[in-house]
């Protein structure tokens, strides 16, 4: 299994945002997270890779439990994820040749070269050429995104972690960006988790969906058992009553 989740809990304050959330995740699925809006999606995304910290239960990456890790064991957990943001959440102050090459900067020992050997491979990787001068406000919501995804993957990760990787972009995009997620599950052989409100992106790329509501996994399926559902809470989320924030 490459993630295990056992009777994850987190509060803040009197929040109890997961109570008790089971989840395991197969190694190449792309797992898709639902549930409305302030039902914990990020928080567990962020738990996931220790960004925040767990109350009780355990969380286990390729075997290994996160909160048993030292300094180094955390840093080479880490490293096995890319992260794309809720928001593209780029580096507004560099161009997109640096936000791509940072995380290679500081993590590898590679020589110039190389690195703008990496750059450009994952920038066409996501179906970006000729963009590494421009800066982040030069470009297009979805271009952002892809650069997001780029800067992700530019480590190789094992896992990616997607939070709303369609909000915000207009069908169009949205549908490019989900063809991209679909596209890189097959060519870089990571397991991926996405996060989001819209059913029509999760039936699409999903090999599996669950949905979190009462800070647990309440169902677990494939899109069409999804679809088919007969919970009554799973059943309003995907008919479109619980849609999250409104789209434009
Ligand atoms: N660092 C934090 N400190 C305090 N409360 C937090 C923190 N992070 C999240 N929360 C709260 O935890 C709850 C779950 O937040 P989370 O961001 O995971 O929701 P979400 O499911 O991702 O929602 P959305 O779909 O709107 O992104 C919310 O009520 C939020 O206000
Ligand atoms: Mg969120």
């Amino acid at each position: 299994m490459m993630i295990r989740v056992l009777n994850l809990w987190k509060k803040f304050d009197d929040l109890e945002v997961l109570r008790g959330c089971n989840l395991e995740i197969k190694e190449n699925e792309t797992f898709v997270i639902i549930g409305r809006s302030g039902s914990g999606k990020s928080v567990f995304l962020k738990l996931l890779v220790d960004l925040l910290r767990l109350d009780e239960g355990g969380i286990y990456i390729e075997g290994e439990e996160i909160t048993k890790l030292n300094k180094d064991g955390l840093h080479d957990m880490r490293m096995k994820f890319g992260l794309v943001f809720q928001g593209s959440a780029l580096f507004d102050s560099l161009n997109i040749y640096e936000n791509v090459s940072f995380g290679l900067i500081e993590h590898t020992d590679l020589n110039a070269d190389l690195i703008q050997e990496r750059v450009t491979q994952c920038l066409e990787l996501v179906g970006l050429r000729g963009v590494e001068s421009k800066m982040p406000a030069e470009l297009s919501g979805g271009m952002r995104k892809r650069v997001a995804i780029a800067r992700a993957i530019v480590l190789n990760p094992r896992i990616i972690l997607y939070d709303e990787p369609t909000a915000g972009l207009d069908p169009v995009g949205a549908t490019s960006i989900n063809n991209l997620i679909k596209r890189l599950k097959n060519e870089i052989n990571a397991t991926s988790i996405v996060v989001t409100h819209d059913m029509n992106s999760a039936y699409f790329i999903a090999d599996r969906i669950g949905m979190l509501y009462d800070g647990k996994i309440i169902q677990i399926g494939t899109p069409q058992e999804i679809k088919s559902s007969i919970n009554p809470i799973v059943k309003q989320f995907v008919s479109g009553d619980f849609a999250g924030p409104i789209k434009v």
